[in-house]
């Protein structure tokens, strides 16, 4: 068998979406899809605005602009993440400040955060791992409240979790989605910002556009422009909102599918030694963007290899950023400089996870875990 770490899942009436705006043959850049896209994501959330980008990158960009994040200030992230978490205070010209994780769902520790709040500080800016909401996304809140700096929730890849009813992306000032390929609806690239502030809405708009103010659309009016700040061109084309479209209208039934491979796997699990299934917080609505498990830490290299040699994909989500030859380098940062971080990032392997990822492949995957974890015994 050869299971990849990660399949599209994509119908007819996706192709059949995309091909309509390519044969209309107009509107392919700024379309009316857009505008749809992100009322649908905006309504889902249940946030009143959303302005769509071309990836999650350029939307953490410009959310960080639109709340005037710049030079002196500092924002809070973790070190266990994609690196555009940490990056994105850096494109403004701030600085990262790593805070530690808790080892439940992988979210940012609340104390390690208190601890690192400076007069500097101005956002906070939480990940929800893997399709889970982060643990302590309340108490961040009150947090930021209570310090009166902005929460601003990094929500790549959970798109559709939830604590109760209420939805990841709901909690911060405001939340990024990504719609990269291996995300739980995807656009290929893509990604989007959801708040209730009009005033940032307006902002991102400007920001995402080149600062341009538009009465108009500016492809297809006469009229004049303005432009009324520094913008970038960081616009989702309309192809690509038309297959978002196509995308959200089947959530429900793409994270049913991963929740039901993802309580397979758990259940297969529990009865192998040393390997410890992601279990997440009662009330919370897990999308399994990814499935993550936990192995001692001397083991779970030649795990990976040994997987590999059976045709099955895995992947190390993640290796610290402090870590990178980048961090390293600009920053001074080395190992020991956040230990909890460190030892997580030694245990976690991320197994194969997809809608249509079948009974037999989880059967052999834990097969194969099993067998080799008996093999060390
Ligand atoms: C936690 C996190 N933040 C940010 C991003 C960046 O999103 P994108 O790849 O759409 O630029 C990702 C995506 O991989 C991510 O996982």
């Amino acid at each position: 068998m050869k299971i990849p770490l990660f399949k599209i899942y994509w119908e007819d009436e996706d192709v059949k979406a995309v091909t309509n705006v390519i044969k209309r043959g107009s509107y392919w850049a700024t379309g009316p899809e857009i505008k749809k896209f992100e009322e649908m994501v905006a309504e889902y959330v249940g946030r009143k605005y959303a302005v769509a980008f071309n990836s999650g990158t350029s939307a953490l960009h410009a959310i960080l602009l639109a709340h005037e994040i710049q030079e002196g200030d500092e924002v809070i992230v973790p070190s266990f993440t994609f690196i555009s978490t940490a990056n994105a205070p850096l494109f403004v010209g701030a600085k990262p400040v790593f805070a530690e994780i808790e080892d439940e769902t992988y979210g940012l520790d609340s104390e390690d955060v208190k601890e690192k709040i400076t007069k500097k500080t101005k956002v906070i800016m939480p990940i929800h791992y893997g399709g889970c909401p982060c643990k302590n996304i309340k108490e961040l809140k009150e947090i930021a409240e209570d310090n009166k700096i902005l929460l601003i929730e990094d929500a790549a890849e959970s798109f559709g979790a939830k604590i109760g009813n209420e939805m990841v992306g709901s909690f911060g000032d405001a939340a990024m989605f990504s719609f990269c390929q291996n995300k739980v609806i995807t656009t290929g690239e893509g990604g989007i910002i959801v708040t209730d502030s009009k005033q940032i809405y307006e902002k991102l708009r400007l920001i995402c556009s080149h600062g341009r103010l538009e009465t108009a659309n500016y492809f297809t009016s006469s009229g004049q422009v303005d432009y009324i700040m520094l913008g970038y061109n960081f616009r989702m084309p309309t192809m690509v909102a038309a297959l978002g479209i196509s995308q959200i209208k089947k959530i429900d039934k793409m994270v049913e599918m991963r929740r039901k491979n993802a309580a397979y796997y758990t259940l297969l699990l529990k009865n192998v030694d040393g390997i410890e299934p992601p279990i997440p917080p009662d009330n919370f609505y897990h999308v399994y963007q990814m499935y993550t498990v936990q192995v001692e830490k001397s083991l779970r290299d030649k795990l990976r290899e040994y997987l590999l040699k059976r045709g099955i994909s895995t992947k190390i989500y993640f290796d610290p950023v402090h870590l990178t030859k980048f961090y390293r380098e600009k920053f001074g940062f080395k190992e020991g400089d956040l230990p909890i971080t460190e030892e997580i990032s030694k245990k976690v392997l991320t197994l194969p996870m997809y809608p249509t990822l079948k009974k037999e492949e989880i059967k052999y995957i834990v097969n194969n875990i099993s067998q080799f974890m008996e093999e060390r015994k």
